[in-house]
């Protein structure tokens, strides 16, 4: 069995999640539940990222202490993506004790073969960013351009990793595997970077006087690791790596680590580096998805524009969010998330096209064929252009171009659509012409069924119900037949009973409509 294994950024839980956070990881939902289906063993690795200065400061804010703090925080973000349907294998903590101990080993394997020394450091340390910046960085104000706030000015010993002598190998391994950092701008934007000679050793540490909330290093008390190696070897603790050997092996490398577009260089270059430097092999692709705005704007805590992906499931249900999000712009660029568009698309699509073409379709069959399955084998045009219309589907949700990989799957909906009023299987029974309404009812129910699979990556409660109103009675989830080569026809039994039950998906409701 094929494996693939998949990963998200894992969140600072500094604050609430917000729509952009829920983005990221119900794309990685979509692509879990995606190879599921195609039959791959899939490993979905999620979490948080507790430790930094930014975690420490808003648990002093709250009055607790950073643990409290994480405790409660890191629940809720579980929670929310429970919320949103999201089908993790593992959620990490990074406060666990398996994966401190994944951390200090890595850090002293480096430090004994020499990749880890110390040194003084100076520089300007912006905690937004937990990363130094470079005076050149900076806006005309002082200040980060990102979190707008002036870098405070650190001198402190440190360790140091040596970047400098990993560069050339991770520049030919960009250079070598063009997928490895998608899309193709990003993968630019990192070679650009790397022939930066201001891009070299950087420290991994911290002092404890600036910061105390993260991971000891074993052997200085006066020091703590640097949250981004603590965060970013979370992808081999998710899989087992030092606590579960036979995990480890089947699931790394990542066949996906999807990120955000700001923490490229994090994960194109630093990541790489402490791989390559552990001599661990190298994930096959780094994604980096575009931001989301919320009506236009930029998400932001003074701007009161955050939305709690949590009311909006209780709001509207996990399937419309998901499916809005991912429908939206292509996944590479950024998206914008606004409320009316958000109603108006779900109901055209979920509740208009598809929520009616289900209903009629089961309407029909229970008036005029007792509610069964009828006895045909049909030949149409419409079940080549469903065939086509698949293979665009496949080919898109490999690229991860999801809004695409949607408008196939609509594409197949409208056609069927068009086919009923074309055809009017209605007036074909009414006029006694049962050969011709029954084959036309069985064609739209195979098409179904093949919409079905295709939405259910992006809306899996209502795929599983459509699966259900068609009459079978095991799941969805356990078929994974989209590999077999004849597509996907002429699979449901004859004779079986469809339950019509009502409509698939229930009208939005403008909240602020007159
Ligand atoms: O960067 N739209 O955590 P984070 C889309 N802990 N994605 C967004 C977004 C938006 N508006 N805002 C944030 C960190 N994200 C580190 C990661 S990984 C080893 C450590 C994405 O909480 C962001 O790009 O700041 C990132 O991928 C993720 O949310 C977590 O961001
Ligand atoms: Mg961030």
């Amino acid at each position: 069995m094929k494996k693939f294994y998949v990963t998200t950024a894992i969140d600072y839980v500094n604050a609430a999640p917000h729509i952009g956070h829920a983005y990221e990881k119900i794309a990685a939902d979509v692509v879990a539940r995606y190879y599921r289906l195609r039959g791959f063993d899939v490993f979905f690795l999620t979490g948080v990222d507790e430790h930094g200065s930014k975690v420490e400061k808003s648990a002093q804010a709250a009055g607790k202490t950073p643990i409290e703090f994480c405790d409660e925080i890191s629940s809720t973000f579980e929670k929310s993506w429970r919320n949103l349907n999201l089908s993790f294998d593992y959620f990490i903590r990074t406060t666990e004790e398996r994966h401190a101990k994944v951390v200090q080993s890595l850090f002293t394997k480096l430090k004994e073969q020499g990749d880890i020394y110390k040194s003084t450091y100076m520089g300007l340390y912006c905690e937004g960013c937990e990363d130094f910046l470079r005076e050149r960085d900076l806006d005309d104000n002082g200040h980060c351009p990102t979190h707008k706030k002036a870098p405070r000015e650190l001198a402190e010993e440190n360790y140091f990793f040596k970047l400098s002598k990993y560069k050339p190998a991770i520049k030919q391994w960009l250079e070598e595997n063009p997928d490895a950092v998608r899309p193709e701008g990003r993968r630019k934007e990192v070679l650009n970077q790397l022939n930066d000679p201001e891009l070299t050793d950087f420290s991994v540490s911290r002092s404890r006087k600036s910061l105390s909330w993260g991971i000891p290093i074993p052997g200085d008390d006066d020091q703590v690791i640097y949250v981004w190696m603590d965060a970013l070897t979370n992808y081999i603790t998710g899989v087992g790596y030092l606590s579960d050997d036979k995990q480890f092996e089947r699931y790394w490398p990542a066949d996906l680590h999807l990120i955000g577009k700001d923490i490229t260089k994090f994960h194109s270059i630093y990541w790489i580096a402490f791989l390559l430097a552990a001599n661990l092999p190298l994930p096959k692709q780094i994604y980096a998805h575009g931001f989301i705005t919320v009506e236009g704007q930029k998400i932001s805590k003074s701007l009161g524009n955050v939305i709690d992906p949590n009311k909006l499931v209780e709001e509207f249900g996990a399937d419309a969010v998901r499916f809005f999000l991912m429908s939206g712009t292509s996944f590479d660029q950024d998206g914008d998330f606004s409320k009316h568009e958000f109603i108006r698309k779900v109901n055209s699509e979920l509740a208009n096209n598809l929520g009616n073409l289900v209903n009629r379709t089961l309407t029909l069959i229970d008036k005029n064929l007792d509610g069964k399955i009828p006895d045909c084998k049909p030949e149409h045009d419409l079940r080549e252009k469903a065939n086509t219309l698949h293979t665009v589907f496949d080919s898109c949700m490999e690229k991860l171009e999801f809004a695409k990989a949607i408008e196939a799957v609509m594409a197949t909906v409208d056609q069927t659509n068009k086919y009923m009023n074309d055809e009017k299987p209605w007036t074909q029974f009414k006029e006694g012409k049962v050969k011709e309404g029954s084959e036309v009812l069985y064609t739209a129910v195979e098409m179904l069924r093949r919409v079905a699979f295709q939405i259910y990556p992006f809306a899996p409660k209502m795929a599983s119900d459509i699966w259900w109103q068609l009459g079978h009675d095991d799941t969805l989830e356990v078929i994974g037949d989209s590999e077999k080569p004849d597509g996907f026809f002429d699979m449901i039994p004859v004779g079986q009973k469809v339950r019509n039950t009502g409509p698939i998906f229930k009208r939005l409701e403008e909240p602020d409509a007159p």
